[in-house]
């Protein structure tokens, strides 16, 4: 039972992952003005590693008996940067969620499944930080008494 538990929480992640090479790709055909010159490559980046981590999920699940889906979960989309980004970042933290939740499905002394999705929940956790950061909800705490500042001579 706990297979077929981790083989569908795998599925879920693996909609999700499609859902990001579709997200990400269009977020790059839709960033316009100044922000274009960054952010093209920005999201492209993003799509390619959202399909090298549905790749890796797909042969998972075949290796564990399962049928990988085709359906991506939803898409959120937008032609404004800031809700692109966050509509990314939505999106990132349903997917670490559903990576923990097949974590949590794994059997005690399966290690090898375990290892493996501990460095996927590493890389998505990365991406969240990232994204947080783009969107301004993660910042240094900075005490501005703390700061110093070096005096021009
Ligand atoms: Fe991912």
């Amino acid at each position: 039972m706990a297979r077929a538990e981790l083989i569908e929480n795998l599925n879920r992640a693996l909609s999700l992952e499609l859902a990001g090479v579709i997200q990400y790709s269009q977020h790059s055909y839709l960033v316009t003005g100044t922000d274009r010159e960054v952010f093209k490559e920005f999201f492209r980046d993003q799509a390619g590693e959202a399909q090298d981590h549905a790749e890796t999920l797909g042969d998972k699940i075949v290796a564990l008996g399962g049928v990988p889906t085709v359906e991506p979960s939803m898409i959120r989309q937008s032609t404004d940067l800031k809700e692109m980004l966050k509509q990314d970042l939505e999106l990132e933290r349903e997917a670490i969620a559903v990576y923990m939740a097949a974590w949590a499905s794994c059997d005690d002394n399966d290690l090898p499944q375990k290892f493996w999705l501990e460095g996927q929940i590493a890389d998505e956790q990365m991406h969240i930080e990232e994204l947080e950061k783009l969107t301004s909800e993660r910042q240094a705490r900075v005490n501005s008494e703390k700061i110093i500042l070096r005096e021009v001579s």
